[in-house]
């Protein structure tokens, strides 16, 4: 794993949580167990519309905001989207691009691959998610993981990999309480460095973060971090209880 960066948390709170003032009340509660471990960059990725407002709440930075999607274009006649300068605008810092509830949806690998580009472009961070939907013995999903990959990366310089993080989401883990155990998870992140050391060289490969997420909680992060294949955690469910979630801080010290 890269050792140059804090561990990454970032929670994805979905289309949660269902008004404002829940929502600032979770952010509260977030941001005072991130304000006692500095050592973590802990990023809240709300629905946009609470952006604005949490972002008032989070002076002292030990907040990190966040997105879960970004449109590929930067402005124009698309219905219901946001662009990435509206984001950055708003100190969002982190955006979640490919996430499979979105994929689901029809986002594609061309899609993904714009964003990532759009959202370097305004120094922001990538946050790429790839995942399989289910496992087979012969362990053809490893080609599935490789395309999404990819077609992600392909298109940016390589002195921009060191800003893009790899989420891998096994989409038979998402919100299942079926998490991936220890070993599927540093299997993965060594595939995912010998696939980008394949096409883009070792040394950018390695700048490139992996971190995990699919029912990620208290109980089994720090299994999950103590592989050291991993640079953090996307959570979801998890990241709506914030005692839970501090334990999931906490397991990345
Ligand atoms: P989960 O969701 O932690 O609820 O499984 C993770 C995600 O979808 O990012």
């Amino acid at each position: 794993m890269t050792k140059k960066h804090l561990p990454l948390v970032i929670a994805n709170w979905k289309m949660n949580p269902g008004s404002l003032s829940e929502a600032k009340k979770l952010f509260l509660a977030i941001r005072n167990a991130a304000k006692k471990l500095n050592s973590v960059t802990t990023v809240v990725a709300p629905p946009f519309v609470y952006i604005s407002d949490l972002q008032k709440l989070s002076p002292a930075g030990s907040v990190t905001l966040g997105a879960q999607n970004v449109h590929e274009e930067l402005q124009g006649a698309h219905t219901g989207e946001v662009s990435i300068n509206m984001l950055s605008g708003l100190s969002v810092r982190y955006v979640i691009v490919g996430h499979s509830e979105r994929r689901a949806n029809g986002e594609t690998d061309a899609q993904v691959a714009k964003k990532v580009e759009l959202i370097l472009k305004a120094r922001s961070t990538p946050i790429v998610c790839v995942g399989e939907r289910e496992r087979d013995v012969q362990g053809n999903f490893y080609v599935h993981i490789e395309k999404q990959l990819l077609s992600a990366l392909t298109g940016i310089a390589k002195s921009r990999h060191k800003d893009v993080v790899i989420a891998y989401e096994p989409i038979w883990a998402i919100g299942t309480g079926a998490t991936a155990t220890p070993e599927d998870v540093v299997e993965m992140q060594l595939f995912i460095h010998k696939t980008l050391a394949k096409h883009f060289g070792r040394t950018t490969a390695a700048t490139v973060r992996v971190i995990y997420g699919g029912s990620v909680n208290a109980d089994n992060a720090a299994a999950l971090y103590g592989t050291g294949a991993i640079n953090g955690f996307l959570v979801g469910g998890a990241s709506l209880k914030p005692a839970e979630f501090s334990r999931i801080l906490s397991a990345t010290l």
